[in-house]
């Protein structure tokens, strides 16, 4: 070895050994630090990067588009265009100008994140749109807007958390999900997207998995407890300074937690995420709102936490005492959640009340899309239950019933079922056959 280069050498060590010694004394709850090793490089620049679709209260008519670049792009564009045979039909786009206020500083980096709301577009319609501005701009992406009505089934994909080795092994679950149902028409992660919710490299590890798919597919998130900046304590203090920038959901949550608790109808379907970190009884009383006021069909409801666990040693009383009750109460179809990296569904689960309720008629799954695993628990209120297995789920919602599949990344079935709809009375669940 040259000199040189073991100087090199040693000056990396030592360099590594303060950045431990950081970690360590002065972040050691948040460890919210990249990695010493960077494979790869996901600075911002004038380049849009982090493209990502969400739906707003008006899914048939609207969309909202967010992305990245770095701080020297202060004016930013969207143009859109109806997709039609005609090759060039992109030429008759509309330009909107970009909000492109949003500039947060991580991990020294300034960036600036702009946003734009699609409007006036018409139902059940192909769009293709492109984002960027002064010669750097993005590929043309297309979406479809929902139709005005329910008219036939729709496809929708959950993802349990992500959270490790995101790029390199989680890649293939959400991959593995849109080659399974590529006409999904939204995707819910139910949290914990990412370990450390203050790393700036594990946000860009879960962009570069998930590729162009949020760009076509639009995104419902909940936040996880890694999505939380704790304080020395441990204390949840604030979400990820990258999370009101990238994710701009409907805003109609509850007062303080409008940025994440809000819920979509969905032709039939009312989407309602709820924040299980914080906040359990100021989200009650909008919840009850919500579901008393409800006329969709299908509510399903995701958030992280799950209401019972299905691994070792993890209990969430406040979700049973405050949130449970209401599902029950107004019949809420299905509840989708993460945070216990194991598989389990079932729908006979305590009321929390202090008896078991058999049929509740809530069906409650909780799902592992990353390779990070934990104990299953040997809680009865699972009827299907797994460890040890990566997953991802297509939900198929009909007129009149629901079907459910979970796969293996080795593309198996590995739980399927579904719910029918009855007047009056709870859902019946009809468990089927795991192949096709
Ligand atoms: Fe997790």
């Amino acid at each position: 070895m040259h000199n040189y280069m073991k100087i090199q050498s040693l000056l990396h060590l030592t360099i590594a050994f303060f950045v431990t010694l950081h970690c360590v004394y002065a972040q050691p709850i948040q460890k919210n630090v990249a990695p010493i090793v960077q494979h790869i490089d996901y600075k911002a620049s004038k380049r849009p990067d982090r493209i990502l679709l969400t739906l707003t209260r008006n899914p048939s008519q609207e969309m909202m588009v967010t992305w990245r670049t770095d701080n020297s792009v202060s004016q930013a564009f969207a143009e859109i265009a109806e997709v039609t045979q005609n090759y060039d039909f992109y030429k008759k786009n509309i330009q909107l100008t970009a909000i492109s206020d949003t500039i947060t500083s991580i991990e020294n980096e300034q960036v600036i994140y702009h946003k734009v709301k699609f409007k006036n577009l018409k139902p059940n319609t192909q769009y293709s749109y492109r984002v960027g501005g002064r010669g750097y701009w993005s590929e043309w992406s297309d979406f479809k807007t929902t139709e005005r009505a329910f008219t036939k089934p729709f496809q929708f994909l959950y993802l349990g958390d992500a959270q490790n080795d995101i790029f390199s092994l989680w890649s293939r679950a959400v991959r593995g999900a849109f080659k399974k149902a590529p006409n999904a028409r939204f995707a819910v992660h139910a949290g914990d997207l990412i370990n450390h919710s203050q790393n700036n490299y594990e946000w860009g590890e879960w962009f570069a998995a998930s590729g162009f798919i949020p760009k076509m597919i639009p995104s419902l998130i909940t936040l996880g407890n890694h999505e939380y900046i704790k304080d020395d304590t441990g204390h949840k203090v604030d979400v990820s300074a990258l999370w009101n920038p990238q994710f701009n959901f409907p805003n109609n949550g509850p007062k303080g937690f409008e940025d994440r608790a809000y819920f979509v109808n969905y032709l039939n379907t009312k989407m309602i995420c709820l924040d299980s970190n914080k906040g359990i009884v100021e989200q009650t009383t909008w919840l009850k709102k919500v579901l008393k006021e409800n006329k969709e069909p299908w509510v399903i409801v995701f958030f992280h936490h799950p209401v019972i666990s299905a691994a070792k040693g993890r209990v969430n009383t406040a979700i049973m005492t405050h949130w449970k009750p209401l599902f029950d109460q107004y019949k809420v179809d299905l509840v989708l959640q993460g945070h216990d990296h194991v598989y389990g569904r079932g729908n006979k689960v305590n009321s929390g009340l202090g008896k078991w309720n058999e049929n509740s008629g809530t069906t409650y799954v909780v799902s592992v899309s990353g390779r990070k695993m934990y104990t299953l628990s040997d809680h009865s209120w699972m009827d299907k239950k797994g460890e040890n297995i990566q997953l991802y789920q297509v939900i198929t919602i009909k007129q009149d019933s629901l079907n459910f599949k979970a796969y293996t990344l080795d593309d198996q079935l590995f739980d399927h079922f579904e719910l029918y709809k009855q007047k009056n009375t709870a859902n019946v669940l009809k468990e089927l056959p795991l192949h096709e």
